[in-house]
């Protein structure tokens, strides 16, 4: 398959290419969790996409829609802002803060809460990603194991890098077993509880450190400590992130689509 050119998007831009990267795994992915033979797992984090949906139904939907495709409020399906959300950053400013002049309301939930809403949202987004490419028809189940678990696991090992950070008996044992196909891909794509965080020095030297919640060319908010809200101008101030989750991005953003689905072929079998 050829190479895709995934490269000249850089990290401000978010995370779009993702969706469009690794469109073939999302539809092998979206066919295999909506099979009736593969029921959810009730258990442990399985249920995160589940969750949102509810915390969305609930608040959400009678503006942007119950399938989140819009309604009072825009489509968020097709919204940039969510497509570039990682985790729950993006999304979360906008829940939290709302945009009261513009008829969004601010609400009080919880990080977890937001990361569920998150998940959910993006699994609306791939699954619309597939529905356009695929139509009606879907996809062929004789296609659905098409990586090669070997050479999955010869990358991972290998050129991919992967076990510098993770290892099959540690972090990522059980993997398979813990989430259904479209959850492990989610978590690889926008791998959740490990928030940047960022430290400002303002020009009087005092430092201010917490959770980064926005940076652009002009202003960086960071959230602190105590859960307080703080934006700068960066022209005021200096700024260093640290991004725990920056070298995986940048693994992710070189991989083919055939890397992917042998290491996908790989990581099902860490069950
Ligand atoms: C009372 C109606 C209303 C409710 C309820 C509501 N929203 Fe919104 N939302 C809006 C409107 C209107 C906008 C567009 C604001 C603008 O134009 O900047 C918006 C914008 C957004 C955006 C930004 C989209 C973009 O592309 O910029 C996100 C994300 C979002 N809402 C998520 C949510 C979530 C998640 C919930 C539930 C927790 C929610 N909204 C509840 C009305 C609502
Ligand atoms: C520089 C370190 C680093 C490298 C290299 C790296 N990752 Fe990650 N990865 C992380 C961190 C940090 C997380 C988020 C914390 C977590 O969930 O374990 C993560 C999360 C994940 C998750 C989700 C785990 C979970 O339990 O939700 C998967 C799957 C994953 N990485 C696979 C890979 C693969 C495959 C590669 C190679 C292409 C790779 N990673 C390369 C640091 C790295």
């Amino acid at each position: 398959m050829e190479r895709r050119n995934l490269v000249d998007i850089d990290g401000n831009a978010g995370m779009a290419w993702k969706v469009y990267a690794f469109l073939g795994v999302s539809a092998i992915l979206l066919v295999l969790s909506s099979y009736p033979g593969r029921a959810q797992s009730a258990s442990g984090n399985t249920t995160a996409i589940e969750n949102g949906q509810k915390q969305f139904v609930a608040n959400c939907s009678f503006c942007h829609g119950a399938e989140a495709t819009g309604g009072r409020g825009p489509d968020l399906v097709r919204s940039k802002l969510v497509a570039d959300d990682e985790g729950g950053n993006r999304i979360g400013e906008v829940i939290r803060d709302g945009r009261p002049q513009k008829g969004m309301p601010a609400f009080t939930m919880t990080s977890e809460e937001i990361q569920d809403i998150a998940d959910f949202l993006h699994s609306r987004v791939l699954a619309a990603e597939h529905s356009r490419t695929m139509g009606n028809g879907g996809y062929p189940l004789s296609r659905l194991l098409t990586g090669n678990a070997e050479q999955g696991k010869a990358y991972f090992d290998g050129a991919g890098g992967c076990s510098t950070c993770h290892s099959p008996a540690g972090d990522l044992a059980h993997i398979a077993g813990k989430y259904e196909p479209l959850q492990l891909e989610l978590r690889m794509l926008y791998p959740r509880g490990v928030t940047p965080t960022v430290t400002v020095t303002l020009p009087s030297g005092e430092n201010v450190q917490g959770e980064l919640v926005h940076l652009d060319e002009f202003n960086v908010a960071l959230r602190d400590a105590s859960g307080w809200y703080r934006s700068f101008s960066r022209s005021r101030v200096r700024v260093s992130v640290h991004d725990p989750l920056a070298a995986h991005q940048a693994l992710l953003s070189k991989l083919t689509s055939d890397d992917m689905h042998n290491l996908f072929a790989y990581l099902e079998t860490l069950k």
